[in-house]
């Protein structure tokens, strides 16, 4: 919806005029490389897209916040007072975990009333729930700021969704969603280190190439529950690692000669395939964004596609479907590499297509892709945008 639609809307659901309305805007994320590797300690390339989530936003003076979105007809009123409350609200859990969050982290929470629209694709992937957060975090943090209280700050923000994610919703997640979607910055990805947070940008210049990004449409299940699962086999690693490697701090810190020594003397099975997709993941992503900067699109590629069939036979994330869609990606003549991205079971994949013929490449790809899964993929339009922000 248009910011003029958003607002008129707004009118519609809680009254007054559009006069005293402010807009906040947090993006969704597609990660270039560094899958499953963020929890671990590892560095990992994301890119904040232009597809977002929006928060029309007006103080109250009240005691309680006010939900509303777009396209659920759910009504959720949170009263400030109670914010530890609402974890099992079926929309409105994830707003109500970065407000709590964000509350006994020292901000001023201020009553107000907000409408959300998103055009994130929920489950795809990109993000939908980091964006979610990081807009409220945003909104929430402008208005404590004015009221008083502690203000915006882009790294904190981040931290403190990831946080309420974890700790308010359930999910295990680590930090690159929330960071991308928070410090995102427009035509670059960001090389995050996230043991550190330390971050540079790395410019996208993709020459004649340009990412195409695919939803291959299969509804996730269970996600949540293997998601936890990964991350609990890698601490398990960590500290089989730990006895033999007693330096270390994360899965990050091991190199793979490391790991070539020291895996099979304490890890087998399942989890010594996790460790490994970990340590050599951590590798490539360092490799690619090497690559990008010297222009070596084509090794770039390659890498995304080593990528791909280690979270395939290593981690075990892809599935039937992003392996298919993947898989007819990068036999088109003209996509130098292709990968699911985020957390995988579903969801997205990212390929680099010859700019000249990307109609073609969808055109291939959507055919193949139904006769082989009987599902169609959806294809976005995207751009690498700036993360959170208000607009003005
Ligand atoms: C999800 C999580 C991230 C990250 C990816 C996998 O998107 O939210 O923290 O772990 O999966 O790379």
């Amino acid at each position: 919806m248009t910011i003029i639609d958003l607002k008129k809307r707004f009118v519609e659901i809680y009254g007054g005029s559009t006069e005293d309305l402010r807009v906040f805007s947090a993006a969704g994320r597609v990660n270039l490389i560094g899958e499953h590797i963020d929890y671990c300690g590892g560095k990992v390339f994301p890119a904040a897209l232009n597809l977002r989530t929006a928060v029309v936003a007006r103080k109250t003076g009240k005691n309680e916040i006010r939900l509303a979105a777009t396209t659920i007809a759910d009504r959720v009123t949170l009263d400030i007072n109670r914010l530890n409350d609402y974890r099992d609200l079926k929309w409105g859990d994830y707003q109500a975990g970065v407000a709590f969050v964000m509350q006994q982290d020292g901000y001023n929470i201020v009553g107000c009333d907000l409408l959300y629209d998103t055009d994130v694709p929920f489950g795809s992937g990109l993000s939908s729930s980091a964006s979610i957060e990081v807009a409220t975090a945003m909104t929430l943090a402008t208005f404590s700021a004015e009221a008083g209280g502690k203000g915006v700050d882009l790294v904190r923000l981040a931290v403190l969704g990831q946080r309420s994610e974890n700790t308010y919703n359930g999910v295990n997640c680590g930090i690159m969603d929330q960071f991308a979607s928070s410090l995102g910055k427009k035509d670059n990805a960001i090389l995050l280190n996230c043991k550190t947070l330390e971050y540079d940008y790395v410019p996208l210049e993709l020459g004649d190439y340009a990412l195409v990004i695919a939803n291959c449409n299969k509804p996730r299940s269970l996600q949540e529950g293997k998601y936890n699962e990964r991350r609990a086999e890698t601490e398990q690693a960590l500290e089989a690692l730990k006895t033999v490697l007693p330096g270390i701090t994360c899965l990050a810190d091991i190199t793979p000669e490391q790991f070539e020594k020291a895996g099979k003397t304490v890890l087998s099975g399942k989890v010594y395939d996790r460790a490994k997709h970990v340590v050599e993941e951590c590798a490539r992503v360092l490799e690619s964004a090497d690559a990008l900067q010297k222009g070596d699109l084509k090794t770039f590629g390659e890498y995304l596609n080593q990528s791909h069939y280690s979270l395939r036979d290593l981690y075990e994330v892809t599935g039937a479907y992003l392996d298919a869609l993947s898989q007819r990606e990068r036999e088109f003549p003209g996509c130098i590499g292709a990968r699911m991205t985020g957390a995988g079971f579903g969801g997205c994949t990212v390929a680099l297509v010859e700019k000249s013929k990307v109609d073609e490449f969808i055109k291939y790809v959507d055919e193949k892709y139904y006769d082989d899964m009987g599902v169609r993929a959806l294809f976005y339009t995207t751009s690498v945008e700036n993360g959170a922000q208000e607009l003005k």
